[in-house]
């Protein structure tokens, strides 16, 4: 059932073209401009007319969040807050009527999230939830909702239902957007045809693959690891060095690269590998300045670049292309690398890939 993959997690990494192309299926097709989200048909109103948008979540489904805090407020312009379940729930939040609750949970049986719906749906709410598995708790409580239709995810690493997830916010962000009027016809056809071409880019971004192995050799035995990126780019950060910490045991940090000079810089010496996300963005320049202080420190610098970079390939000791896109949807891509990254070191370090340590695949505990 692994259908000739060594881990489950692996398998997922691969499927994601298909899985991204399945969430995006029936619902976006760029060339007639239709977009359509079953579950928001009957909230759009709600939805149109909310005053804030809060995402809550846990773990990696809080990182594809963080991704929609930049998209919806990119191009709905709504403010939106985005609250780690656990704390949400138990803060006495200020949450009314007004506000439009985005639930984003892979299991959809998250004790925390589940718990944060509860609290905002009793203060008046509207609840909206994107989840992976049908049927689940969190898809039952909440007033309406959007399936990320990954297929199951098997192994405790979150993947193919992170890019799923990222993948329904988009097209929630782009329809609030247009619906609104902050987002004009011509441009937001033009993100629609960008979406649609991200399943074929992220299948070539999985020909890094053999690259990233020989990468993996290199760093495999290392003890700490640092993760930066900038706008879009900055969950992505979050998130390699979450799936590097939670299948090889490596102690990995992700900042926004900026944050680097407000201490992490003094971690950096000539043992410490540093991730920068530095594709072709509006931050790419800075990103770019980032890596230069990190080489002046003697740090290893690891960055993943936009096809055809030359800027960051002269400073860097390791550079991964994959191919370019909108920044908005630059995370689909920008991850799988990652991913990969952490795979392999874990498989090297004889690590249970599948079902690290300590941890279950849902946390239906608080
Ligand atoms: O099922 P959920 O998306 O609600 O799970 C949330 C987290 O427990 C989950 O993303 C966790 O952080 C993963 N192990 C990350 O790979």
């Amino acid at each position: 059932e692994k259908g000739g993959y060594d881990h489950f997690m692996l398998k997922e990494i691969y499927e994601q073209p298909k899985s991204i192309a399945d969430c995006l299926r029936g619902r976006l097709d760029a060339k007639s401009g239709r977009l359509v989200l079953g579950g928001l048909r009957d909230y759009m109103n709600k939805f149109q007319n909310a005053e804030r948008i809060i995402i809550t979540a846990c773990g990696t489904s809080w990182h594809a969040g963080l991704v929609a805090e930049y998209l919806f407020e990119e191009f709905a312009r709504v403010p939106v807050e985005v609250e780690y379940a656990s704390e949400f729930r138990y803060r006495n939040p200020v949450v009314g009527e007004k506000d439009f609750v985005i639930a984003i949970s892979q299991s959809g049986e998250t004790a925390d999230t589940l718990a944060a719906i509860e609290l905002a749906k009793s203060k008046g709410a509207t609840i909206f939830g994107v989840c992976n598995v049908v049927g689940s708790s969190i898809p039952r409580t909440t007033h309406a909702g959007s399936y990320t239709h990954a297929g199951p995810e098997i192994g405790v690493a979150s993947t193919k239902a992170f890019t799923a997830q990222i993948s329904v916010l988009a097209m929630m962000a782009l329809k609030l957007g247009y619906q609104r009027g902050t987002l004009p016809e011509s441009k937001y056809i033009q993100l629609l045809h960008e979406l649609e071409a991200i399943p074929g880019k992220v299948e070539q971004a999985l020909k890094t693959n053999d690259a990233i192995k020989y990468i993996a050799e290199e760093y495999k035995n290392v003890r700490n690891a640092l993760y930066l990126g900038r706008g879009y780019n900055f969950p992505v950060a979050l998130e390699g060095a979450l799936k590097l910490k939670e299948i090889s045991y490596i102690h990995a940090e992700g900042y926004p690269a900026a944050e680097m000079k407000h201490g992490p810089i003094a971690l950096i010496d000539e043992e410490m590998p540093v991730f920068f996300i530095a594709t072709k963005d509006s931050s790419y320049e800075k990103v770019v300045s980032n890596i230069q202080e990190v080489k002046a420190r003697k740090g290893k610098v690891i960055a993943v670049v936009t096809e055809g970079d030359t800027q960051v390939k002269a400073i860097a000791d390791h550079v991964i292309e994959v191919p370019a896109t909108h920044e908005a949807f630059a995370p689909l891509v920008a991850v799988v690398p990652l991913q990969l990254l952490s795979y392999h070191i874990a498989v090297m370090r004889g690590c249970n890939v599948d079902q690290p340590r300590n941890l279950a695949k849902s946390v239906t505990v608080e």
